[in-house]
């Protein structure tokens, strides 16, 4: 019988549905995707859950403005969610949103056995409101303004069912003491312990100035508060009222910014042992990306999106730059400059160039196969000690969430390969015997060391520690590889390598930076376009849109209508493609009066150098507008074939003038 695996159950906060994801949420989710690749790699068998927080009055108002009831514009924010997490790469095995039945019944449930065990009572609430963040802020006056997010607060009294916080000071110290690994870092845990120390007030926990909320049962209009909602929804989404079915609670870690600590290490704990079921073993709280030292947020117009980031350096150099970057646990700054900075000296000159470098040196010497090493000397020692010395050092420092540190020590192992390659020049040794079975111990050391940090970093860079292991002929899935067999020596001589894929192209950090931010400003901006026509489409699908919207045969136009576009004789005179953008080219096109740069979607089905000098029809009087970052001012005009939609370009069988109209 197999043993059975150990469960880790993993959450990250559920996010607001009144914006959409920025990069702070994006890191949240982001490690938690790593710990959940890691742990797997370390053979625990991991849920991860993340979701949307939907309730409150914020939700309310913005449903108003937006003019649809609640519901409906909630479920369209947590489908954007749930869309850009899996487009990302990094789904939930469980999304819980606050408005599924399930939660709703979990949280009166909640409620229930906190009543019956006698922590619950009715009272009356006056304080300061902040409704943006969804928190009475206590010793606030009246007339000040939000603590955190500075907009003025509202006074507040109402009814409430109150939560009697203050019976758990002793308990929470007391399992603070005997769990001392419960609130991560170290300082925060400090921070905690003074806090409660300092006394607990009992706490509201149902509003009635409210109504999108979940109704307290038998107590209309009573719904309950935003934290007492909300933090229920980690046990929600693993069963609820029948969790011990499903065997994943209590939560192993619960992944939170260091804005929501208080309330998952002094309220939800005090929650739980209310209802004396078990409370989670580790909250960790990071700090926050900071633009320019303040904290990101859509009202302060300092957001970084997500999104154009991976468009235009792919979703591994993101994750890499994240954890890389930052000691998790403390504040640090986005930086545009930094990212890419670190893009192209650790991941293309680094990794990227490891990879190619020695595999191409494999494919040339040994004909694609990984060489037998022969006898070794002292500097082939001495990295391959160093390579297995890093195995172990980077497993704790993940074990302890030190990203950054783990990353460090996988890419200072990379520089000690890159500087063995140099100083052994095995592509200067010649064919004796000698020379061809030090080149062989060289490339298998390197390919080697290549399999260590590969195996390694898969959980921060899935993608490219895919492609690199396939690269290296490896057949083992490697998100189910096990780090713990991990080793120096198991790259088998005379596997076959695989197929070479780009890993991180170079790029210019000016014009990375443009394309970025100018993608960023297309989606914080985005301005009604018309339906995308096939060769200037970034997808091939825009191909399919484009048909999918045109007017039904029937719906003939006049001619006056076709004379509006101006169609023309051009001729391109270069075409590259576009890093970040694999289905564009980036053309320059001579169409007679004038040289146009013209993006076309047509890079999976042309090489750009077959197309210089050819003749093609384009549109030249539609409105420029950018794709993927990058100007396009006209549009090439191609066939759609095929239910993929595959481009064929315009062709004429005579000589044509460039700039000749086409009527
Ligand atoms: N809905 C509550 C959480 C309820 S959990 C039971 C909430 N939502 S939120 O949308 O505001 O997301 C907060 C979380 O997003 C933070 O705790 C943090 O994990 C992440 N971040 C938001 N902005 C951030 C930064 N600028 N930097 C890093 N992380 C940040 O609070």
């Amino acid at each position: 019988m197999p043993e059975k695996k150990e469960k880790f159950y993993l959450t990250t906060p559920i996010y607001y549905t009144n914006g959409l994801p920025h990069i702070g949420h994006t890191y949240t989710t982001v490690v938690a995707d790593v710990i959940r690749r890691y742990k797997r790699m370390r053979g625990y068998d991991v849920v991860m859950t993340t979701g949307t927080d939907e309730h409150g009055v914020n939700v309310e108002r913005a449903a108003k403005k937006a003019g649809v009831p609640e519901s409906e514009y909630v479920a369209k924010m947590a489908d954007a969610w749930r869309a850009l997490w899996d487009e990302l790469g990094i789904p939930a095995d469980e999304f819980i949103r606050t408005t599924d039945l399930k939660h709703v019944r979990t949280v009166q449930w909640l409620f229930k056995l906190c009543r019956e065990n006698g922590y619950v009572y009715k009272g009356h609430y006056t304080g300061q409101y902040c409704i943006y963040d969804n928190a009475f802020v206590n010793d606030a006056k009246p007339g000040d303004n939000c603590p955190d997010c500075g907009r003025p607060l509202e006074t507040v009294t109402e009814e409430n069912y109150f939560f009697k916080l203050s019976s758990f000071q002793k308990p929470l110290l007391d399992f603070y003491k005997k769990n001392p690994e419960f609130i991560q870092p170290d300082t925060r845990r400090n921070e905690i312990i003074s806090f409660v120390e300092g006394g607990l007030k009992d706490l509201s926990i149902t509003r009635t100035t409210i109504r999108w909320g979940i109704p307290v049962p038998g107590e209309e209009p009573h719904v309950f508060y935003v934290w007492f909602d909300a933090l229920t929804a980690y046990l929600s989404a693993v069963g609820g009222p029948e969790y011990e079915k499903r065997g994943l609670w209590p939560a192993d870690l619960h992944l939170v910014g260091k804005d929501i600590i208080r309330f998952h290490t002094v309220y939800w704990p005090a929650f739980l042992m209310a209802a004396m079921l078990p409370v989670p073993k580790q909250v960790w709280a990071h700090g926050w990306f900071l633009m320019d030292a303040a904290k990101m947020s859509k009202s302060k117009g300092n957001v970084v999106l997500p999104r154009p980031i991976v468009n235009m350096l792919g979703m591994d150099a993101l994750r890499y730059f994240l954890l890389r970057d930052v000691v998790f646990g403390q504040d640090g700054n986005f930086s545009y400059d930094a990212l890419v900075t670190r893009y192209n000296s650790d991941l293309a000159n680094g990794l990227g160039n490891l990879a190619s470098r020695t595999a191409a040196l494999i494919e040339k010497n040994f004909a694609g196969k990984i060489p037998k090493p022969g006898a070794l000397k002292p500097q082939d020692e001495v990295l391959a000690k160093e390579a297995q010395n890093a195995i172990g050092e980077v497993l704790e420092n993940f074990d302890k969430l030190s990203f950054a540190r783990a990353l460090e020590t996988i890419w200072t192992v990379i520089a000690a390969a890159d500087k063995y390659l140099t100083s052994e020049q095995p592509w200067a040794l010649g064919n004796s015997e000698a020379d061809q079975s030090r080149k062989a111990t060289v490339l298998w050391t390197t390919a080697e060391l290549l399999r260590i940090v590969t195996a390694l970093s898969f959980p921060v860079l899935p993608d490219s520690a895919t492609k690199v292991w396939t690269l290296l002929g490896q057949s083992v899935v490697l998100g189910k590889f096990e780090l713990d067999g991990l080793r120096w020596g198991q790259l088998g001589p005379g596997t076959s390598l695989g197929k070479s894929q780009t890993l991180f192209p170079r790029v210019d950090k000016t014009e990375a930076i443009e394309r970025i931010e100018s993608m960023a400003n297309e989606e914080l901006n985005p301005t009604p376009a018309a339906p995308a026509p096939a060769a200037s489409a970034p997808t091939a699908t825009g191909a399919s849109a484009a048909a999918a919207t045109a007017p039904a045969v029937s719906d003939k136009i006049g001619i006056e209508d076709f004379a509006k576009v101006e169609m023309r004789v051009g001729q391109i005179k270069t075409a590259e493609r576009i890093v970040g953008a694999d289905k564009l080219l980036k053309l320059t096109v001579d169409i007679g009066t004038e040289i146009r740069q013209i993006c076309a979607g047509i890079a999976q089905y042309y090489e750009p150098e077959s197309l210089i000098g050819r003749k093609v029809a384009v549109v030249v009087n539609l409105a420029p507008r950018k794709l993927r970052g990058v100007e396009s001012n006209g549009m090439i005009v191609a066939a759609s074939v095929g239910p993929e939609g595959r481009p064929v370009l315009t062709a004429f069988l005579e000589e044509v003038e460039v700039g000749a109209r086409l009527k």
